[in-house]
């Protein structure tokens, strides 16, 4: 796919990995950007059309699907993490359905507002941000991974179904990127610039996957391993 000349909406753009999805795509010569952010005021970038758009609020949802008809390239950013344990006295119900509600319910809803655009207008592309943790977890972001993995497992059926209409859907995966989600992590971690341009580039060369750094392409080589990677002690 030609990013020259494509009209493309990045959901949490206004900060972390969203905004570097934004100025890959500038760069790589997208004609327009929308930019979308729950508080659009927050958009910094010049060359942009900041929006509003909350990915769990079906109303903003709806408007941007009938107001942004024009787009070819979806990149489902938008993310959240709350650590939580899954078996104690002080399970965050609240935080693991927020989690769901933005990780799942969220890219669910914009990839079925947006298929038919996409469609509409040649077939395009459809990135789904996802994890490492969409396969392999660790204590403290378990209900985190369990709503990665269910937007893995969303991914691949939206890929099975949007090929027949020509939409390229791209699912990556990606340990720490350094954004202020991980702020309190000290650990490597891979610039959100180098992680957006990787996703460009696919784009521009039809891959399906992008692996975006070692522990990516570790943990997707473990999973046939014996034990595989999920079983071991320390998974992640
Ligand atoms: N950082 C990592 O180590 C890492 C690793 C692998 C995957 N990821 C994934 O990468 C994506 C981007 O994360 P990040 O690292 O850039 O995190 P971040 O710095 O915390 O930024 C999250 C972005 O998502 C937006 N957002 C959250 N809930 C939203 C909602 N309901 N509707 C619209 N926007 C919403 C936030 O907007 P506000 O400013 O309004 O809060 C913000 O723009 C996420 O899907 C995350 O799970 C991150």
């Amino acid at each position: 796919m030609n990013i020259k000349g494509s009209v493309a909406l990045v959901t949490g753009a206004n900060r972390g990995l969203g905004r570097a999805y934004v100025q890959a795509l500038l760069d790589a010569g997208a004609k327009k950007v929308y930019a979308a952010a729950r508080n659009p005021a927050t958009v910094d970038l010049p060359r942009v059309q900041p929006i509003k758009l909350d990915v769990t609020n079906p109303d903003d949802v709806a408007a941007a699907a009938k107001a942004y008809t024009d787009v070819t390239i979806v990149i489902n950013n938008a993310g959240i993490m709350r650590s939580a344990p899954v078996v104690s006295g002080r399970i965050d119900q609240a935080a693991a359905r927020a989690e769901m509600e933005t990780n799942f319910y969220g890219v669910l809803a914009m990839s079925s507002a947006f298929a038919p655009i996409l469609k509409a207008n040649g077939g395009g592309a459809l990135v789904n941000m996802l994890s490492v943790l969409s396969w392999v977890t660790l204590p403290g972001v378990a209900l985190y991974s369990a709503s990665k993995a269910a937007a893995w497992s969303l991914t691949n059926a939206l890929r099975t179904e949007l090929r027949q209409q020509g939409t390229l859907v791209v699912g990556v995966h990606a340990g720490y990127i350094d954004t202020d989600m991980v702020s309190a992590v000290q650990a490597q971690k891979t610039q959100p610039s180098a992680v957006a341009q990787q996703v460009v580039q696919a784009i521009a060369n039809g891959e399906e996957e992008v692996l975006a750094d070692a522990i990516s392409r570790q943990v997707k080589a473990g999973l046939s391993a014996e034990p595989s990677v999920y079983l071991a002690r320390n998974a992640a």
